[in-house]
């Protein structure tokens, strides 16, 4: 297993096939998957559901801690009604850190933690962002190409993804005639 998972991989690997050495498979999210994260999800599921973004993931050793998870996202470009396609977000439950580096495309990392302190990063190729333990985050593709960015992580975490339906981030991000508009979620 640990093998395997030192053997060099380019990032075309990413691209071109699901990476043999991946011990997850390719992780599809649809509108389905995060209907109610949108404001007009509900709209465009009726109108079909399509899929947003994919993930690949490879962990040395799931489940077991001090090692090191590593993986791309491809995130699509494109709005669900007037908000930009982004990730579901979810928190670290308990601690661990995670360090984001752009490849492709623009937009906006959201980092915010239980307390509800927010920060708006802009995000593009060769950004890299450290995300604190605590602090749940979530891409948002403003840009008009897909966006991809490696992600790395610690093993022996859990995603908490509920968590965004209950500490979900305080603002939304629009496309508007002006550009992009970042807009408390409160005003919905
Ligand atoms: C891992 C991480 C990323 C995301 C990926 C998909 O901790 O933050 O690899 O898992 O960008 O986003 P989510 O997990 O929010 O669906
Ligand atoms: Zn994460």
């Amino acid at each position: 297993m640990l093998k395997r998972t030192i053997l060099p991989i380019t990032l075309e690997d990413f691209f071109t096939d699901i990476p043999a050495n991946c011990t997850e498979p390719v992780l599809i999210r649809n509108i389905s998957d995060m209907v109610s994260l949108f404001i007009d999800g509900e709209q465009a599921l009726q109108e079909g559901d399509r899929e947003l973004y994919r993930f690949w993931t490879i962990e040395p050793a799931p489940g077991e801690a001090g090692e090191l998870a590593y993986g791309v996202t491809e995130l699509y470009a494109g709005t669900i009604g007037s908000e930009f396609n982004m990730t579901h977000g979810h928190y670290h439950a308990g601690s661990g850190a995670e360090l984001y580096m752009g490849l492709k495309g623009s937009g906006l990392l959201l980092l915010q933690n239980r307390e509800g302190d927010l920060e708006t990063i802009e995000f593009g190729e060769r950004t890299i962002t450290y995300i604190p333990s605590g602090w749940g985050h979530r891409m948002v593709n403003t840009g008009d190409e897909n966006m991809t960015f490696i992600a790395v992580w610690p093993t022996g975490i859990d995603h908490d993804y509920d968590a965004m339906y209950t500490h979900n981030f305080k603002v939304r991000v629009l496309k508007t005639e002006d550009g992009v508009k970042i807009v408390p979620r409160s005003e919905d």
